[in-house]
């Protein structure tokens, strides 16, 4: 099973349209694919359009707000044909409590063998990560083993990689099966030459793990309005290409 975190400390950069797309891509690939929105947010379902009554905090602390006991297979909600969601929401704000009060070391590993669901026949687990850097990003980089970064290709995105990349090297020294394994453009706008200079920039700093770049689409922003991801919302958008390029490579590198 491929452990994906689609993680990036900078908010608003298109991790949860990446996360969403890539998964769904995936599914249609026929792979079995589970998300796990690790965002207080919980962006992930409102994306898909789903409502599930479980998610991520169930999961791992095995009962609902009543106390009932729940099995880890029913927190996971089968959003479309070969994929599951693991929902985010604000009950993961007391996930986060739930491990601040753990002991230092184990504060960080606490969830690394939980979140991995046990037994399954998945192909792919995707996590999309929550902006920002605290104790549940820890506990998702612990438990993946690949990351792919979303940088945008507008504004001052390159502010901000570094401490990224600092946090991310901290996580490695812990799980040494950690790698920064993609860098993906997003928001590209073809009309500005700030896009294509941090492009350039970009591809002369991770040559290995570049890949084709996002373009900037209306498209892609309408679709989580409407609880669609792009292939089902607008599968000729020049978005839904730029996706199934990334979802062809990320899917064969995993038959290397
Ligand atoms: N390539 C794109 N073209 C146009 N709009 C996009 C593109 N990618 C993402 N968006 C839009 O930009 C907004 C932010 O995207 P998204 O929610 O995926 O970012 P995020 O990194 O998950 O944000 P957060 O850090 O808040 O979790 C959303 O409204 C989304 O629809
Ligand atoms: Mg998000």
């Amino acid at each position: 099973m491929r452990k994906i975190a689609v993680a990036m400390a900078k908010g608003g950069v298109g991790k949860t349209t990446t996360a969403v797309n890539l998964a769904h891509g995936l599914a249609k690939l026929g792979r079995k694919v589970l998300l796990v929105d690790c965002d207080t947010q919980g962006q992930a379902a409102k994306f898909l359009g789903v409502n599930p009554d479980y998610g991520l905090y169930e999961f791992v602390i095995g009962k609902d707000e009543t106390g009932k006991a729940l099995y880890k297979k029913d927190t996971l909600y089968p959003c479309r044909n070969n994929f599951w969601l693991l929902a985010g929401g604000i009950k993961l704000v007391e996930l986060k409590h739930w491990l601040g009060e753990k002991p230092r070391l184990e504060r960080q590993t606490a969830l690394a063998k939980t979140l991995v669901p046990k037994g399954s026949s998945l192909d792919y687990l995707i996590f999309d990560c929550a902006p920002g850097w605290d104790v549940l990003s820890v506990n998702i980089l612990m438990a993946a083993n690949e990351v792919l970064c979303p940088v945008a290709l507008q504004g001052p995105s390159l502010e901000g990689l570094k401490t990224f990349f600092g946090y991310l090297m901290s996580a490695q020294r812990l799980n040494l099966g950690l790698q920064l394994k993609y860098i993906l453009p997003t928001m590209f706008d073809q009309r500005t030459n700030h896009s294509f200079e941090i492009l350039r920039q970009l591809r002369r700093l991770f040559r290995k793990q570049i890949c084709d770049p996002i373009h900037y689409n209306v498209r892609l922003s309408e679709a989580p309005a409407r609880g669609k991801t792009i292939f089902e919302y607008r599968a000729s958008a020049v978005s839904a290409e730029d996706y199934n390029k990334l979802i062809w490579r990320i899917d064969n590198d995993g038959k290397k």
